[in-house]
Order: structure tokens, then C-alpha cells, then sequence
């Protein structure tokens, strides 16, 4: 087993088992509108297995960032559908990321009558960037009443269904990092005493109704799963985690959804258990220490921790990164000035180094 050796993602076949990363990057206009070129830079990395895109809200009330894209009105879907076109050209696949940021993100940045919701009022102690771009501390987020929950399964139910109306291959639930799902499983940010916390099945029930009702519209094995036990950043706790994440797949058992995708966190080895239980596609992400490295990913595939790996950072300076790999060509590296400034620079202007495309030297 290789990272070369092709592979079954319910309905699609990958062609390798490296999969590019979520990165959100900034470019979208302040409507939710991807600009042309995001479509160019996707189909630049196409000889990724599968790509997973950017966290995008599927509601005007979930984002939290200045830039991210929507997926929730036309003009959205019509710019996601040249996406899906441009990475299909290439002979590639793409999941759309759709993120909800909770308590993460600024009043600001929410028209009316949206405002910041969480699980509980609990406020993250992080900086976050306002709609003039200015680093402000985080405010306390509004508990979400019983119904305002029902409302956001649905918002993610109908943002799936125009993934595959756009002609994307599926959706990934992003319940890592801190952001709306991952506040609802964790303890230290739900203090809730409905039916959605005060047990570790209760705080996993919010991942597990909205994955169940995007499966339910657009197909269980077009629906993945992102997590990160363990994992701190924005201010969570890891706490609770195994007895949480062990529920979390209970509930999701039978479902068959196409992959579960877990960043590894030095914190803990609850991935191992996760991959033991897990029956479909695994995708392990060894990312942030140091940077996601060839010899160690593919000892990962050939020992059969993960099916798949995903890859974030080389990506960006690596169009052409799996060729790059199969070839033992030389990597470029990335400038993280550019990860999320605006136009194309840092997008689409890294150079691919095999193939027709490749830059002449
Ligand atoms: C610029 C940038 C943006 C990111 N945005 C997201 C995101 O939108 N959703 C997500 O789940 N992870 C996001 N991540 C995390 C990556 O998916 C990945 O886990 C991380 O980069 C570690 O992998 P690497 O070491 O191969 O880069 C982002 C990372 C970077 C560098």
C-alpha cells in the first residue's frame, strides 16, 4: 500500500490517497462570492486524491471570518459550481467544508437579525479580527435556544444539498478547531441542560443530527467528518474528549458516512481508538508540528493507521505536490504572509514543477 495506489470514497475513486487539507484563504467578496480565481487555484490541484475546500458558512449567521465564501444563495452555488468544474477537469475530486463558527467571529460581521450564538455563554479567551479588520478580544456569545438549534441542522441540510446541486462530490462537517461543533462536544464550552448537554451523548447529539440530516438529503457517502480531540486551539479545554468522541461514533454508527478526518494532537492517542472503530474511509492529519512529511505519511498508508492523509500547507506552494512526490522533485515553500490576503497572489502563482504545466527553467 502506497500513497500512489488509488482508492473507493463511496460513490467516487480517488486517484492517490493524499488529500489536500481545508484552508480557508481569505479571497471571497464580503456577499460570500469565491472570485474566478479560487476556481483556477483548486483546479491547479487537482492531482490531489480529493481536495477538501476551505471552511465555508452555509448561513450569513455562521461565519466568523471576513472572506470566508458562502454556500447558501445562488450567486454562492454558481461560483462553487466552477469549482467543482475546474477540479473535475483536472481529474479530480472535492468535498466542500462547511464551517459554523460559534462563539468564534465578531458581532460585527453578522447582519441583522444574526448575532453570536454558541452552545452556552461561554467566551473564548483569543483575539478575533472585526469587519474593519481590527484584532479585537472575542465577545460573549448568546446561548442558542432549544429551536435556534433545529434551525441550524436544517441550514447545514439545505447548504449540502447546493454542494451537490453546484456539482461537488460532497460535504465535510467541520467539528474541529474549536468552532461550532466542536463547542457543542466539549464540556468546557457546553454547559447546556436540554437535550444537547450534560452527558457525553447529549453533547454529541448536535453532530450527530446535523450529519444525519445532511446524509439524509445528498447521501450518506457524500457526508464526511472533521475532528480534533484534544485539540486547544481557540480556547477549548480537551476535556471529556474520549468519553464525548467514543459517543460521538456511537451515534453515528450505521450511518455509513463517507470518511471520518482527525487531526492528531500530541495531547492525546484517542485517533488510534477512533481509526479502531471507525468503518469507513479514515483520513489522519498529522499537521502543525513541523510540516506534514512524505516518509512519514506513507509509512502511515502502508501500515494502515489512516486510508487516506490529508495535507495542508504544501499544498499551497505545491500545486503539482503528489506528482512532486511520485517523482522525488524538489518542494517549494510556502510564504505565510500571503495565506490570507487578498487577489491572487499566493493563490494561483505558485509555479507547478512536473507535468505539461510545469514552469520551464
Ligand atoms: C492557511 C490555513 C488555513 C486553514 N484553514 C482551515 C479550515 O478552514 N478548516 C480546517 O479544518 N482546517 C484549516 N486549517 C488546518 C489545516 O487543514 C491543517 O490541519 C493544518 O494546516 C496542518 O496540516 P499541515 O501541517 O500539512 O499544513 C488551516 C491551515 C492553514 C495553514
Amino acid at each position: 500500500m502506497s500513497l500512489f495506489d488509488p482508492w473507493t470514497l463511496g460513490r467516487i475513486t480517488l486517484a492517490n490517497r493524499v488529500v489536500m487539507a481545508p484552508m480557508t484563504r481569505n479571497r471571497a467578496a464580503d456577499d460570500g462570492v469565491l472570485p474566478s480565481y479560487v476556481a483556477e487555484y483548486y483546479g491547479q490541484r487537482a492531482g490531489a486524491g480529493l481536495i477538501v475546500t476551505e471552511g465555508t458558512q452555509p448561513s450569513e449567521g455562521a461565519r466568523g471570518y471576513a472572506g470566508t465564501p458562502g454556500l447558501h444563495n445562488d450567486e454562492q452555488q454558481a461560483a462553487w459550481a466552477e469549482v467543482a468544474d475546474a477540479v473535475h477537469a483536472g481529474g479530480g475530486s472535492v468535498f466542500c467544508q462547511l464551517m459554523h463558527t460559534g462563539r468564534i467571529g465578531h458581532s460585527s460581521l453578522l447582519p441583522a437579525p444574526w448575532d453570536l450564538v454558541a452552545p452556552s455563554a461561554v467566551t473564548a479567551d483569543v483575539a478575533v479580527t472585526d469587519a474593519s479588520g481590527r484584532e479585537v478580544p472575542a465577545e460573549t456569545p448568546r446561548a442558542l435556544e432549544t429551536d435556534e438549534i433545529h434551525d441550524i441542522v436544517e441550514v447545514y441540510a439545505r447548504s449540502a444539498e447546493r454542494a451537490v446541486e453546484a456539482g461537488l462530490d460532497g460535504v465535510e462537517l467541520h467539528g474541529a478547531n474549536g468552532y461550532l461543533p466542536h463547542q457543542f462536544l466539549s464540556s468546557g464550552t457546553n454547559l447546556r441542560e436540554d437535550d444537547y448537554g450534560g452527558s457525553p451523548e447529549k453533547r454529541a447529539r448536535f453532530v450527530v443530527e446535523v450529519l444525519t440530516a445532511m446524509a439524509q438529503r445528498i447521501g450518506s457517502d457524500r457526508v464526511g467528518l472533521r475532528l480534533s480531540p484534544g485539540g486547544k486551539f481557540n480556547d477549548m479545554q480537551g476535556l471529556d474528549d474520549d468519553e464525548t468522541y467514543l459517543a460521538l461514533l456511537d451515534g453515528l454508527d450505521g450511518l455509513g458516512l463517507a470518511y471520518l478526518h482527525v487531526l492528531r494532537r500530541r495531547s492525546t492517542p484517542l485517533h488510534e481508538e477512533l481509526r479502531r472503530r471507525w468503518n469507513t474511509t479514515f483520513i489522519l492529519n498529522t499537521g502543525y508540528f513541523g510540516s506534514s512529511d512524505f516518509e512519514e505519511l506513507d509509512a502511515i498508508v502502508a501500515a494502515g493507521e489512516a486510508d487516506l492523509v490529508s495535507v495542508g500547507r504544501w499544498f499551497i506552494s505545491n500545486p503539482d505536490l503528489v506528482e512532486r512526490w511520485r517523482q522525488g522533485v524538489a518542494l517549494s515553500p510556502w510564504n505565510e504572509d500571503t495565506f490570507y490576503t487578498p487577489g491572487p497572489v499566493g493563490l494561483t502563482d505558485y509555479p507547478a514543477a512536473t507535468g505539461p504545466t510545469a514552469a520551464i527553467s
